[in-house]
Formats: structure tokens, C-alpha cells, sequence
């Protein structure tokens, strides 16, 4: 366990290359259980969900190597269709091996998933999408049993554009027989990037990125390789760390059309932004104005931008509201972020931020990967030391994310936490 030390005050200055989608990474992760041959995938970050993962696939038995930076992965060898509690918990797309399994093996046994603490987040979508395809879940002491003698196509409609739901049956209905119509599904980048490395493995998917994708099942995937874009989340962090220090940051190596709900919204707020073809600028020398946010599916507002944006609004100048539609309690930021010197208040799904000329360092605790992020944001333009704890939550989705922010003229050290408890404790007065 470490904490973060932030030396506030700093403007944030210079340009990122931004490390590859955790989230594009994850689900790719998933899928490579239908793959009849070697998988080599470049450009996967290097975090704990990824780890967690890539340690789940090997207790499944498959073959797994870092080399100069790609992942080589061979899930011909597994032998597993189950797996323990402790190995599921840690990440919430454990659960979307259910239906690559029950594709290649035909049964499964997976504990229901962890992930962050932000909402109730259901499997109810996907239980219901892999019974269209013929299989049987069931869930006895908190494991979901599947089997399925073949898998065949069906129609799939979602109450809501699960992003999840619309990945794990995708890859599922890739190897089922016959055509899969998937109806309202979701639209996010990493969606389609599944799709094209499904496709890549020689699955047939068209409408990926629409809100109907169909897939024609074929009878074997094989290896291939594959490159995982770069990170939209992480990209998006970095222009909001430019943004709440008055300072310039240029994302490198993104799709702008990722960014244009966020970039739409910080012009709104005074920022100015500019774009190439592969590239996004933010510069934010003077201090921003308070705006209504509301996120949505994508191409609306990330709700994993709404923490950190919430963090930037808390020092623009005026009144800001941030409702949150996707989940219920990713709230978390909140009562920490008034420990600084916020002006934060729930009201329903919406945050109520007056915002606040500075914030003040403080000792602070990340309740889930997002949360954190905003508030090393918060201590980068805060006055003064500011301490997170509860690291590992940021480890879950940023790679190198200290020493990026310091390449970027930020002050944030990693310590071991008992370490800076022994050392808090001594400067204590008495
Ligand atoms: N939902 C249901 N039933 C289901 C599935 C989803 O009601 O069976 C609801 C959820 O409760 C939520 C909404 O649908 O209210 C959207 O959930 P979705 O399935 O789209 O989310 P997810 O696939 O579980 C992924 C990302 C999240 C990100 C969301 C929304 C991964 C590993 N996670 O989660 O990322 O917030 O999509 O874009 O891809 C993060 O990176 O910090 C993170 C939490």
C-alpha cells in the first residue's frame, strides 16, 4: 500500500503520449479465450486491472509472456472453466469470461465480479443476452453455473447501452451459430475496438459503433495481432490536470472525436482547445466558470470524466452542477474534496459545487479509481502538501501516472504508506 505526496502549485505544462485503453485492454482480454492460436497485443498498459486479468487467464491455464513491451497470449492450453472468488473479485470484466467460455468449452463457473464500488451494477443484460443464446445460468452461492450445448444467434435488445453487455455477448455470439442482431448497443470507442479485433481473429461484425451490431458466427477464431489504441480516459485526465493548474497540456497519439464532449464542455468553461489529426490541446491560463454537466452514454459525457471534471469546476468561478445518470454512487470525490476547501453538495444524482478561489492540502482517501485521479488533480493545483491514500485504486487504470504528471512540471511522490505514517506520527504535536 502507498500513498501520493503532492506539492501543489504548479501549472501543468507540456505534451503526453498517452499510455493504451485499460478498457479496450480488458475486454480484448476476454475474448482472446475463443482465439484457436497465439494472440500478440501491443500497446496493453501496464496496471493492476490488466495484471488481475492476465492473472485469471493463467489460472484458467493459458500461456502468457511480456516481451519489449507486447503481450503475447496462447488460450489453446486452457484447461480451467472455473474460477476462485479471490481471482474474480478484483475486476468487473472477469464476468464477460463467462460467455467465451461457454463458446470454447461449453461451461462455466465464475464467482459474480468486483470492480469499483460506484453503483449496483447489475449483470441482468447479460444474463439475459446469454440465455437468447442458448445457454443456462445459474446462479447457486454466489457463482453463476453456465452451460450450453451450441451456442445460436439471437436477437438481443438492452433496456440501456450497456458497454459491457454489448462486448461480452459480441464476443460470445462471434462463435454461436447462425446471425446475432444486438439492438441499442452500446457505442463506445472500445466497443468498436473489440469489434475489430474479433474481426482481426476472423469473426465477421458489422455495426460496430452503431446501435445494431451484427454478427454472423463462423466456427473457429484464430490468433492474430493487434494493437490497443490509446487510452480516451487517461488522455482526458491529463487535459483536466492542465485545465485545474492554469496550465497547457497537449494529448498525443488520440482520436479528437474521443475528446469532443469533453472539449466542448471546457470551452463552455473558458478553456481554450485546438486539435490535429492526432492530437489535443487544452490551455487554461486564467480561471475557469462554472458549467452544468450531465453525463451520458457515449458520445455524451463520460461518467468517468464527471469525477475529475468535478474537481476542476470546484475552483472555477461560480456555480456548477455535475448530475451523474450512469451510476448511482460515484460520489466518492465528494465529502474528500471538501476536506481541501470545496464547496461541494449532493442533491439526488447531482453534484453542487460553489466553487472556490483554492483549495488547501489536506490527507485525502481514493474510494475508487476515478475519485483518486481527481483528487491528485485537486492536490496538483491545491496549496500546500496534499496526501492520497488508497493508491491502489489509481493503479487500477493509469499507468506511470506520477511520473507523467511530473514530466508535466506536477510534485507528486509515491511512498509506502507506513512509511509516511511513521512520519506523520512524528511530526504530530503532542
Ligand atoms: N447495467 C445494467 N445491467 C447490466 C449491465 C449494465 O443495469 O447487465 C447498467 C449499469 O449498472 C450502469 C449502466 O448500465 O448503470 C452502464 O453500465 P455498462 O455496462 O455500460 O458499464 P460497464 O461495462 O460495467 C464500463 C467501464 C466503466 C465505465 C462504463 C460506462 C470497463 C471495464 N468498465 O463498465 O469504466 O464507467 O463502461 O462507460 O470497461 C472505469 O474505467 O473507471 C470504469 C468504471
Amino acid at each position: 500500500m502507498d500513498v501520493l505526496r503532492i506539492i501543489g502549485g504548479n501549472p501543468l505544462r507540456g505534451e503526453v503520449d498517452v499510455p493504451g485503453s485499460k478498457n479496450a485492454a480488458l475486454a480484448i482480454l476476454s475474448s482472446v479465450l475463443l482465439a484457436e492460436g497465439p494472440v500478440a497485443l501491443h500497446n496493453v498498459p501496464n496496471v493492476s486491472d490488466i495484471r488481475d486479468k492476465l492473472a485469471l487467464l493463467e489460472r484458467l491455464g493459458a500461456q502468457i509472456e511480456w516481451r519489449e513491451g507486447s503481450l503475447f497470449i496462447d488460450c489453446t492450453t486452457i484447461t480451467s472453466h472455473e474460477a476462485d472468488e479471490e481471482s474474480v473479485r478484483p475486476i468487473r470484466t472477469s464476468f464477460y469470461l463467462l460467455g467465451p467460455l461457454l463458446a470454447r468449452v461449453g461451461r462455466a463457473k465464475l464467482p459474480a465480479p468486483g470492480g469499483c464500488k460506484i453503483g449496483a451494477r447489475p449483470v441482468d443484460y447479460h444474463l439475459k443476452g446469454l440465455a437468447l443464446l442458448g445457454a443456462t445460468v445459474d446462479l447457486i452461492n454466489g457463482s453463476y453455473h453456465a452451460q450450453a450445448g451450441e451456442l445460436v444467434g439471437a436477437e438481443i435488445y438492452f433496456d440501456f447501452p450497456s458497454a459491457g453487455a454489448t462486448q461480452h455477448l459480441m464476443s460470445t455470439a462471434a462463435l454461436a451459430r447462425g446471425v446475432t442482431v444486438i439492438d441499442n448497443a452500446a457505442v463506445e470507442p472500445e466497443v468498436t475496438t473489440l469489434a475489430e479485433f474479433l474481426n482481426r481473429m476472423g469473426a465477421r461484425i458489422e455495426g460496430a459503433g452503431t446501435s445494431k451490431i451484427t454478427i454472423q458466427g463462423v466456427e473457429r477464431l484464430t490468433g492474430c495481432e493487434f494493437r490497443v489504441p490509446e487510452d480516451r480516459l487517461q488522455a482526458g485526465t491529463y487535459l483536466l490536470a492542465g485545465a485545474i493548474t492554469k496550465g497547457d497540456i497537449t494529448v498525443r497519439g488520440v482520436m479528437p472525436e474521443h475528446q469532443t464532449s469533453l472539449v466542448s464542455k471546457l470551452r463552455e468553461a473558458n478553456a481554450e482547445a485546438f486539435e490535429g489529426s492526432d492530437w489535443v490541446r487544452v490551455s487554461a491560463p486564467g480561471r475557469l466558470r462554472g458549467i452544468r454537466i450531465k453525463t451520458m452514454p457515449y458520445p455524451g459525457f463520460p461518467t468517468d470524466m464527471q469525477q475529475v471534471m468535478a474537481a476542476t469546476l470546484a475552483l472555477a468561478a461560480g456555480t456548477s452542477v455535475v448530475e451523474e445518470t450512469i451510476y448511482e454512487s460515484r460520489i466518492g470525490h465528494v465529502t474528500e474534496l471538501n476536506r481541501m476547501g470545496a464547496k461541494m453538495s449532493l442533491e439526488g444524482r447531482s453534484t453542487l459545487i460553489e466553487g472556490v478561489p483554492h483549495l488547501k492540502g489536506a490527507v485525502v482517501e481514493a474510494s475508487d479509481l476515478r475519485a483518486g485521479a481527481a483528487l491528485v488533480l485537486a492536490g496538483l493545483a491545491a496549496e500546500g502538501e496534499t496526501v492520497v491514500r488508497n493508491v491502489h485504486f489509481i493503479d487500477r487504470g493509469y499507468e506511470r501516472f506520477e511520473s507523467i504528471l511530473n514530466s508535466l512540471g506536477g510534485d507528486v511522490e509515491r511512498i509506502p504508506a507506513a512509511e509516511w505514517e511513521r512520519a506523520a506520527s512524528l511530526t504530530e504535536p503532542t
